[in-house]
């Protein structure tokens, strides 16, 4: 009974617009990678953590994840987040029964969040994801082509079209870490293999390369806490929570 979680950190971060990887990238002084992994291991769930890393960055990831208390190992990702899974996911051995997918873009997830996944893994769900309610009212857009220009020559604004409004009771803004029986997670990315070279062709989680064998999906309360880092307000609001912590 093993747990392996796969961290993916191989992305570069172009909406959050910095040099380095976002992976790199410092919350409250410490790299976003660090945190992800310090996470994952503060659970007392997790034996083993296998890192994605940018093409040629291995050493620079071994380096800033620092000492970790449980083994860590690091492989080059993908062109896509589900190729960066697949490749970590080709380290999980016949010993390893569950694995975690689990985003260095999300570096505050609790601790007690990765143990609600891994519990309820464990408990008989083969496949698990964390989400939380919509607060925002969702609605169906489509391009409309773009309203007249202002008077004076100012380039006109983007509009679209509302086609219609969800119901916002039925929808769930899902996270990670996602936990899999091993097994099943690596039929349901052979059988997605071929939509991991593109990014509009990529399962953007491994939850819905699940979805698509028709394997019940099962959903256990998210965290606030587990927000995604992407655009630079995000990250303002990571360093706030830390400073809280
Ligand atoms: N990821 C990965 N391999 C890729 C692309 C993404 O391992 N080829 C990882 C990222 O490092 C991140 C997670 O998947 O931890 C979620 O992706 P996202 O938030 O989109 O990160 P980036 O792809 O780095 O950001 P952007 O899309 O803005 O470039
Ligand atoms: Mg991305």
């Amino acid at each position: 009974m093993t747990t392996l979680a796969i961290l993916t950190a191989a992305g570069s971060g172009t909406r959050l617009g910095r040099e380095i990887p976002k992976a790199f990238v410092d919350v409250g002084g410490v790299p976003m990678i660090a945190l992800a992994a310090r996470g994952l291991a503060a659970s007392g769930v997790v034996d083993a953590v296998v890192i994605t890393a940018p093409p040629g960055r291995s050493a620079d990831m071994v380096a800033a994840v620092g000492p970790l208390s449980v083994p860590c190992d690091v492989v080059e990702g993908g062109a896509t987040r589900q190729a960066s899974v697949a490749a970590g996911l080709d380290r999980a051995d016949a010993a390893t029964d569950v694995v975690l997918v689990h985003d260095a873009a999300r570096p505050l997830a609790p601790p007690a969040l990765v143990e609600r996944v891994v519990t309820a893994v464990r408990s008989g769900r083969s496949a698990v994801v964390p989400g939380l309610p919509v607060t925002d009212t969702i609605k169906r857009v489509v391009p409309d082509g773009g309203s007249p220009a202002a008077p004076g020559g100012e380039s006109a604004q983007p509009v679209e079209r509302v086609v219609d409004t969800l119901d916002r009771t039925a929808l769930r803004a899902v996270q990670t870490p996602q936990g899999f029986d091993r097994e099943l997670l690596q039929r349901a990315h052979a059988e997605g293999a071929a939509r991991a070279a593109a990014e509009h062709l990529a399962a953007t989680d491994d939850a819905g390369l699940v979805e698509a064998l028709g394997v019940p999906v099962h959903m256990v309360r998210g965290d606030a806490a587990a927000l995604k880092i992407t655009t630079a307000h995000d990250l303002a609001v990571a360093e706030l929570l830390l400073e809280g912590r």
